[in-house]
């Protein structure tokens, strides 16, 4: 099939043959709308974890671009997703973060809306409204499309969008590796505690592509490895990595869709490295539970294992400890609000359980050791190129420019550092906001050059 052409010039800011980027992605207020219009409206985004809202009644309160929407369970233990807007005056039907109520009533004027989005109260119905006002027809804002993948729940605008598992494609693999439990079951996570919400002054891109395999940065965090927050710090392995089996081999992979990961290949024979020396406990679970997934996995299938990836466009994850899923809110052009959601073992012993959190907060979020070195990172370098003259300057994306090979149709497989992952992202960032049809955004027909 042919590709439907760019309606705008947006993607001639990408060029992907070379190697480079504009800086208007990052600062732009037209690129910013056009990403509104035509890529947060129509991709697969993530709302939040199944696990979040157990109970009829329980509503988290979560975004889809720079929209507030309602992700909530009804009484028949139904899940959905609403835009956070009265249909009367637009007013946030919820303003909590999270909770649990029978009915979701507006505190303007107090029309209330049930759990599976119906109109059924509107103060003074019969003097006002008889005859005239059909609730049915004004019932809230629905997601047309909602699915559940092992308890990450995604939404879509557009009903024209594929399936979640086409969107998701072969990063499907990667995103088990967090998703699973640690001794192999399939699902089995749940998000513990409250979520990490922040706001930094930096594009949201900078965050995805930050996770989708920038391993060239880890130079900023020498600081955290040498202070040693890991959880075997205090018996002397300090190093957030250093627990890796000689032998292993990174993998960087992007797909079609525009998702990337970075994951890794453990040697053919490998055995348990202690990771949670500072807990005895611990680490008998962690033990147990490799033992137990080498053994439900198989040899071949057991060597891999999660370090970070990015779905696209705006969620990455975390697929080792700190285990987690983040996802980065657009708030302007400038500016991004990050969500962290922390993943365990649902029936994990609350001992380790304890001891995660723990170093969660450690090495993530706002006052975390490791996430303050890359919001350093990209705060300055978003405002740096916000001035006139920077901005006829653009990024550099040249590294490891022809290392990579096409393990499947429109997969690239490297195994050095790249911004090839990156540069993948960017093509398919570029061929959303210029507005191309599914086919393009799904890699089936050509969009931007590779
Ligand atoms: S805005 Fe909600 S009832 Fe009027
Ligand atoms: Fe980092």
């Amino acid at each position: 099939m042919k590709s439907s052409p760019a309606e705008n010039g947006f993607d001639r800011l990408v060029d992907a043959v070379n190697g480079t980027i504009s800086r208007e992605l990052f600062v732009s207020d037209d690129v910013h709308r056009a990403e509104q219009e035509h890529l947060f409206s129509r991709a697969w985004l993530f709302v939040g974890h199944e696990s979040q809202i157990p109970n009829p009644g329980d509503f988290f309160t979560s975004r889809m671009g720079e929209e507030s929407v309602i992700l909530c369970r009804d009484r028949a233990h139904k899940i959905h997703v609403f835009l956070n807007t009265c249909r009367h005056r637009g007013m946030k039907v919820c303003r909590y973060d999270e909770g649990n109520t029978p009915l979701l009533t507006c505190p303007y004027h107090a029309w209330s809306y049930s759990l599976d989005g119906k109109l059924v109260g509107v103060p003074m119905y019969n003097k006002l409204y008889e005859g005239v006002l059909d609730r049915d027809a004004w019932s809230l804002i629905e997601v047309p499309q909602l699915a559940n993948y092992k308890g990450a729940m995604f939404a879509t605008w557009d009903p024209l969008a594929p399936p979640f598992d086409e969107y998701l494609g072969g990063a499907r693999e990667h995103l088990d590796l967090v998703l699973d439990a640690r001794d192999g079951r399939e699902g089995g996570s749940e998000v513990i505690g409250g979520i990490q919400k922040w706001i930094v002054p930096s594009n949201w891109k900078f965050g995805t592509e930050n996770f989708m395999g920038d391993t060239y940065h880890n130079v900023s965090h020498r600081s955290v490895d040498l202070v040693g927050i890991s959880p075997n710090a205090r018996s002397g392995m300090k190093g957030r990595r250093a627990d890796e089996l000689p032998g292993t081999q990174h993998v960087w992979l992007s797909y079609p869709q525009g998702h990337g990961v970075h994951s890794m290949l453990l040697p053919a024979e490998n055995s348990y490295v202690e990771a949670f020396r500072d807990d005895p406990e611990v680490e008998a679970y962690f033990r147990r539970c490799y033992e137990e997934r080498k053994a439900r996995l198989g040899p071949e299938r057991s060597r891999w294992v999660g370090l970070v990836g990015s779905l696209f466009p705006n969620l990455s994850f975390h697929g080792r400890q700190p285990r987690s899923l983040f996802v980065w809110h657009p708030h302007g052009p400038r500016s991004m609000e990050v969500w962290r959601f922390y993943l365990v073992d649902a029936d994990a012993p609350e001992v380790v359980k304890d001891f995660l959190r723990h170093y969660y907060m450690r090495y993530s979020g706002p006052g975390g050791m490791t996430e303050q070195d890359d919001m350093e990172n990209w705060n300055y370098a978003t405002a740096a190129s916000n001035g006139t003259i920077a901005r006829r300057y653009p990024y550099n994306y040249q590294q490891s420019m022809h290392a990579g090979a096409e393990v499947a149709p429109g997969t690239m497989q490297t195994t050095q550092i790249n911004e090839q992952n990156s540069r993948d992202f960017y093509r398919r960032w570029a061929d959303y906001v210029g507005n191309r049809d599914w086919n393009v955004l799904l890699g089936r027909d050509a969009g931007v050059k590779r």
